[in-house]
């Protein structure tokens, strides 16, 4: 197919350009009622438009979103490929609930999306959770050897649900693993949120579609030039049951999809189908430029990612967070800090486009980095592996919904059933999920990394009173 083309960007520009008098929703009639706003965002309006003649429908797509959608596929070489308008977390949502049945056993990396956690409840599975190991870098990686264990033990799991890249860019041998699912007949759904643009091939890591996945979902808006919560949902193999996906997405996505969204999927497709050779060697020198600088700072460690796009940065006396702060007060943003680091996503340039990289460091450079004394100490030992390693709930989806909950001491917590999702920082790998039960050893492993100041995603306020949350029964 001729991936020059941009059906769906073209025909929103050719009917902005006819001055069409709106009649229809939305009702801010092509920008008309932002007088007097930014003009930047009275402009934007005038491309949020709405299924008009000509602009074809998401949800029976027959001319200029089917032909966008056809381009996707042809450039990602699926089977059927999708633009999604709530993110990748609608699309892990229809994938889990198109491919597995109720009470069915699915293989779960243990840190995925909380996406692929509500699938699991609203398909009501039964879920077995994988925990990767954590590499000296702090790289999550699921081990082959750990899958194999799981269908030895599980030997009926109907699908397994991965992540890959993890949020910090870092891969894992993917092609072994999914070999192994598939002579196991389960299929292999991958949420790769962080991978969109891995097509383009070396440097970057392999996209789990290449690898031969059976169904991916991509957030187009994390690394490609899409809006916020612009996807993709890639069909790439038969064994996908491919009505049941299109049923779930017509059933959970809007009915008014966003244009603007959409249109720039189907330009971040033709972006990422134009980037030469010379354009990636070009992007990555000036990132790579960058990170000599920023390496040059006092106090200062940059950590690759295995996606060239993605560093974490660390500072010898300064905590993630403060960190963030720092960079926030010179106007650069990361996009997250941790208790240890922050993350920085690099832009994919094309030859001649200049990134302010250099204002960036120069803003930086400003700022005194000076060091007090060292304590980021790695603290992911705290977890006992064979404590998460292959899990099982105790209680199912089902039961879990009609049940209160209520605070109880660390100490009596032993042998009840977690209600809420406990994850320390770092690793960010979940130490109890909803629905295990706790044992004394994660009761341990709690007090410990209180003990030397960890920080948890939610109820950190609680857990610093020593109180957890359980299922009364
Ligand atoms: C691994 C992963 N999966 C899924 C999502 C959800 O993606 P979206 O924001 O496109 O809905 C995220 C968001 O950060 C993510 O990190």
């Amino acid at each position: 197919m001729d991936q020059d083309q941009m059906p769906m960007y073209e025909r929103l520009i050719q009917h902005k350009k006819t001055n069409p008098i709106s009649f229809h929703v939305p009702g801010h009639k092509n920008g008309f009622l932002y007088e007097g706003m930014d003009p930047a965002y009275a402009q934007l309006a005038q491309l949020d438009l709405t299924e008009l003649t000509g602009l074809d429908d998401l949800h029976d797509p027959q001319e200029v979103i089917a032909e966008a959608q056809r381009l996707l596929a042809d450039f990602y070489q699926t089977k059927k490929s999708y633009f999604l308008v709530n993110g990748t977390t609608v699309g892990n949502l229809a994938m889990i609930l198109a491919c597995c049945q109720e009470g069915d056993l699915v293989l779960v990396q243990r840190n995925c999306h909380q996406s692929i956690l509500h699938g699991l409840i609203m398909a009501k599975l039964d879920p077995i959770f994988i925990a990767p190991d954590i590499r000296e870098n702090g790289a999550t990686e699921i081990k082959l050897q750990m899958v194999e264990k799981a269908f030895q033990q599980y030997p009926t799991i109907r699908a397994c649900i991965f992540t890959y890249p993890d949020y910090y860019g870092q891969t894992y041998d993917f092609q072994a693993i999914i070999d192994v699912v598939h002579q196991h007949h389960s299929l292999v759904l991958v949420d790769e949120a962080h991978g969109a643009h891995f097509a383009l091939g070396h440097p970057f890591p392999q996209s789990a579609l290449q690898l031969g996945a059976d169904i991916v979902t991509q957030s187009a808006h994390k690394t490609l030039p899409a809006l916020t919560m612009g996807s993709y949902l890639h069909i790439n193999s038969d064994r996908v049951p491919l009505k049941k996906v299109e049923k779930y997405l017509k059933t959970l996505q809007s009915s008014s999809p966003s244009y603007l969204i959409m249109a720039s999927l189907d330009l971040a497709r033709h972006y990422l189908a134009h980037v030469s050779t010379e354009d990636l060697t070009f992007s990555l020198r000036q990132s790579q430029e960058f990170i000599e600088k920023v390496k040059q700072l006092p106090n200062i460690q940059v950590i690759r990612s295995k996606d060239p796009l993605k560093i974490t940065v660390r500072h010898s006396s300064l905590s993630g967070y403060e960190l963030q702060a720092k960079f926030e007060q010179a106007g650069v943003y990361p996009e997250l800090a941790d208790p240890r680091q922050i993350l920085l996503i690099f832009p994919l340039v094309k030859s001649g486009m200049v990134y302010p990289y250099d204002q960036a460091f120069r803003q930086l450079q400003s700022l005194s980095w000076a060091g007090g004394q060292a304590r980021n100490q790695p603290m992911q030992n705290i977890i006992s592996q064979e404590s998460i390693a292959i899990t099982t709930l105790a209680l199912s989806y089902k039961k879990m919904e009609d049940l209160d909950d209520q605070w109880v001491d660390m100490d009596e917590s032993v042998g009840k059933v977690a209600s809420q999702m406990i994850t320390p920082y770092p690793p960010g790998i979940p130490l109890i999920l909803a629905g295990e039960k706790i044992t004394i050893t994660h009761v341990q492993q709690l007090k410990q990394l209180i003990k030397i100041g960890a920080r948890f995603q939610g109820g950190t306020e609680n857990l610093k009173q020593g109180k957890l949350a359980v299922f009364s029964m």
